[in-house]
């Protein structure tokens, strides 16, 4: 880079202090106008905050950031999106859930669409549609309409209405935090080639992925963290996967999968009889048996999750019965299925645990009731129960009184799936259970459902990897156009098998 070009954004020897964490220890990142420069590293290596101080969300305690070569003192988002051209989706998306898609796209800037002191709605959505057609359509992602309310809209819809808001905001400047982990094959190949159309106007992205597959596929350059250092930042082409993994663990490893159980499947513990809900799922018809995972794959959106959320009782059904081994059961509400031994694991972090609260107290919720003695809730047990968990699942916390909402969000997901094993449940309904964890994560939480199988409990997860669904469950169940399609046994099963039962 000449001294004619600066960087377009050039951040040296930030460092951010939280109680109890070093979360950045004078990292440096320095991206160029136009390329599409990946941030990786492992869970809580300080990704989000290191975005969340170049917004001007965190003022840094150390360290200083150039925009175009200028130093800049960045306030608030506000700031970085209006006056230094940086925009981005924050990993916790910050819509506002009670106003339309295009209020939230164009929040802050209401003061363009004033017609005789109201803000004209009919203009509101107009500019709206013609910014992202632009762009956004053009690429082929396909936008939620515009008048719909946000918390009426699925994660994966959220996170499309605000890279759309990014988008519109004209930012030279565009920071994706792990907005890739809830979509479909078709939404990342449409957020892909948008981004290869930004590139060619000479914006630039900062990319933040756990999946390393998009970081070799899209971007240009990677800047690695670890432990909230700065470890280097190296051009793609140069590196290989493993050498990539290297640096963000220290340690030499691939992805794989804990082995099967041998054990034949016996007894069917959960059968469903020609479940329907109209528009949703048509006739399903299952059984899932003691000690094994049973897998939902297929594309996105073909009512796997409605079907988990129906065995939670969180959606109604229409027809079919359920039993649970061999009792037919009646599921209306949640916890009807957790008097049965059925836990759910929602793909919205935020809709199951409580953010205000601690760590410690997120980790103790399932298993109140057992360790309450004549209304009192014994403490030094809550205390020791935690700890195991923390330790077992290697959960990243400065401490048990942390606020869960400061949590990173690999972390989250840790506490989210780890509070449900002290409580000893026997059917577990795992909606994505391994999204936005890293790569060593991911091993522990496949070890950990491995682990539950083979003592006797019984699995069903939502998988959207194909390497997951080939390599974790004991059985595949494909679905689409609402109905089961095909089911695999794991030594059948095969890449080309399985896209061909999602799609014919
Ligand atoms: N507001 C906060 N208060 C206290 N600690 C925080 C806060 N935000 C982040 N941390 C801590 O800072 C560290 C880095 O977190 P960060 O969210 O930046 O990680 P990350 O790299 O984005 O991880 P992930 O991949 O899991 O999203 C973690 O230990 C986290 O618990
Ligand atoms: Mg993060």
């Amino acid at each position: 880079m000449t001294a004619e070009q600066p960087y377009m954004l050039e951040a040296r020897d930030i460092s951010k202090k939280f109680p109890g964490v070093l979360a950045l220890d004078r990292v440096n990142m320095a991206c160029r106008g136009g390329e599409i420069h990946a941030l990786v590293g492992e869970n809580g290596a300080g990704k989000s905050t290191l975005i969340k101080v170049l917004m001007g969300v965190h003022p840094p305690d150390d360290g200083e950031i150039f925009v175009q070569g200028k130093k800049v003192n960045i306030r608030n988002a506000a700031e970085a999106r209006w006056k230094y051209g940086i925009d981005s989706v924050f990993q916790d998306t910050t819509l506002v859930p009670s106003l339309t898609v295009a209020e939230n796209i164009f929040l802050g800037q209401e003061r363009d669409f004033y017609v005789r002191g109201l803000i004209s709605r009919a203009r509101l959505r107009t500019k709206a549609q013609e910014i992202l057609s632009e762009i956004i359509s053009d690429a082929g992602i396909r936008m939620p309409d515009s008048d719909k309310l946000i918390r009426d809209l699925s994660l994966a819809e959220r996170k499309i209405v605000a890279i759309g808001k990014a988008v519109a905001s004209k930012a030279r400047l565009i920071i994706l935090d792990e907005v890739t982990a809830l979509f479909s094959m078709d939404q990342i190949r449409a957020l892909f080639k948008m981004l290869a159309e930004l590139k060619k106007k000479n914006i630039t992205t900062i990319f933040i992925t756990h999946r390393l597959k998009e970081v070799f596929e899209i971007c240009d350059r990677a800047t690695v963290l670890k432990d909230g250092k700065y470890v280097d930042t190296v051009d793609i082409q140069d590196i290989s996967t493993t050498d990539l993994i290297r640096m963000m663990t220290g340690r030499e490893s691939g992805l794989f999968f804990p082995p099967r159980a041998k054990k034949p499947p016996s007894k069917s513990v959960v059968t469903l009889k020609g479940i329907a809900k109209h528009g949703i799922l048509d006739d399903i018809c299952l059984d899932l048996y003691e000690g094994e995972i049973l897998a939902l794959a297929g594309l996105r959106g073909q009512g796997q999750a409605e079907l988990l959320q129906i065995l939670y009782g969180l959606q109604k059904y229409d027809e079919g019965e359920i039993f649970i081994r061999g009792e037919k059961v009646g599921i209306k509400k949640p916890i009807d299925a957790i008097q049965h031994g059925v836990v759910y694991l929602s793909d919205d972090k935020d809709e199951e645990l409580m953010f205000t609260l601690s760590v410690q107290k997120n980790l103790a919720l399932p298993t109140l009731e057992k360790r309450s003695k004549m209304g009192f809730v014994q403490r030094r047990t809550e205390k020791a129960a935690s700890e195991k968990v923390v330790a077992e699942f290697s959960i990243k916390i400065a401490s048990l009184k942390q606020e869960m909402s400061n949590l990173s969000g690999g972390n989250k997901q840790k506490v989210a799936l780890g509070r449900w094993i002290p409580a000893t449940p026997q059917i577990f309904l795992l909606n994505e259970p391994t999204q936005g964890l890293d790569v060593g994560v991911k091993i522990e939480v496949y070890q950990l459902m491995r682990r539950l199988a083979d003592e006797g409990r019984s699995l069903i997860v939502t998988l959207t990897e194909m390497a997951e669904i080939l390599n974790l469950p004991d059985r595949i169940l494909v679905m689409g156009d609402k109905r089961i399609k095909t089911v695999f046994s794991a030594e059948e099963a095969t890449e080309e098998k399985i896209l061909h039962a999602a799609l014919g």
